[in-house]
């Protein structure tokens, strides 16, 4: 099966993906009174697992919500000596450098990979192993916080592949990286 590393994820019109204390309340700044999913189910049939950065982790095992995900969940740490007992059902944790993680996870048969965290994300563009980016924008500026995108050794070229608006609010772009 053909390898993608995907990036699904929202944004600030600042380009943040949490306020500066770490907050994501402001997600759900725009009244969705129908809980319009905005791709997310559709996006997440389409992939075998997630590769997601410790903060991130620590934040959704923070949430007061059952856990999200049925696909395993492969967690970037070098800080982390375990991943606590309530969760080792769903989450692993991997160490090593990208390349060996990947190796790691393709061997298990995981393919389609959900790429989630912005340090994470950075991490994977920077070595240039992300293919596919669909970024949500929610029409609030934050002013501070963790950014999205970080420095690049290089330039890297995406191709638009589709735009959606939703709730006449909120954009949705679909880029593919272009080689
Ligand atoms: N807006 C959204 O849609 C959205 C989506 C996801 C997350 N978020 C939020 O955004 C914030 C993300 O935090 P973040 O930028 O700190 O990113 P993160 O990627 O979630 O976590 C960063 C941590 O992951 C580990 N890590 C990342 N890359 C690694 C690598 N190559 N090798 C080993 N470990 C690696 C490190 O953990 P150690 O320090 O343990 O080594 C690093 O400190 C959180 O507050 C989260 O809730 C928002």
């Amino acid at each position: 099966m053909k390898k993608k590393n995907s990036v699904f994820i929202a944004t600030s019109l600042d380009g943040y993906i949490a306020d500066k204390n770490g907050g994501i309340d402001w997600l759900h700044s725009t009244p969705n009174p129908n809980n319009d999913d905005m791709g997310y189910v559709e996006f997440t049939n389409d992939i075998d697992a997630l590769v997601m950065g410790r903060t991130t982790f620590e934040t959704v095992c923070g949430l007061d919500v059952d856990w999200p995900y049925d696909k395993p969940v492969f967690v970037l740490s070098n800080t982390l000596k375990d991943i606590p007992e309530s969760h080792k059902e769903y989450a692993f944790l991997v160490k090593g450098s990208l390349t060996e993680i990947l190796e790691r996870i393709y061997e298990k048969g995981y393919h389609r990979l959900y790429i989630d965290g912005g340090t994470t994300i950075q991490s994977f563009l920077k070595a240039d192993l992300i293919d596919d980016m669909i970024i949500t924008t929610i029409p609030i500026l934050l002013g501070s916080g963790s950014p999205l995108f970080s420095e690049l050794p290089n330039e890297l070229k995406f191709e638009l592949i589709n735009t959606k608006t939703f709730l006449n609010q909120i954009t949705q772009n679909h880029y593919k990286r272009k080689k």
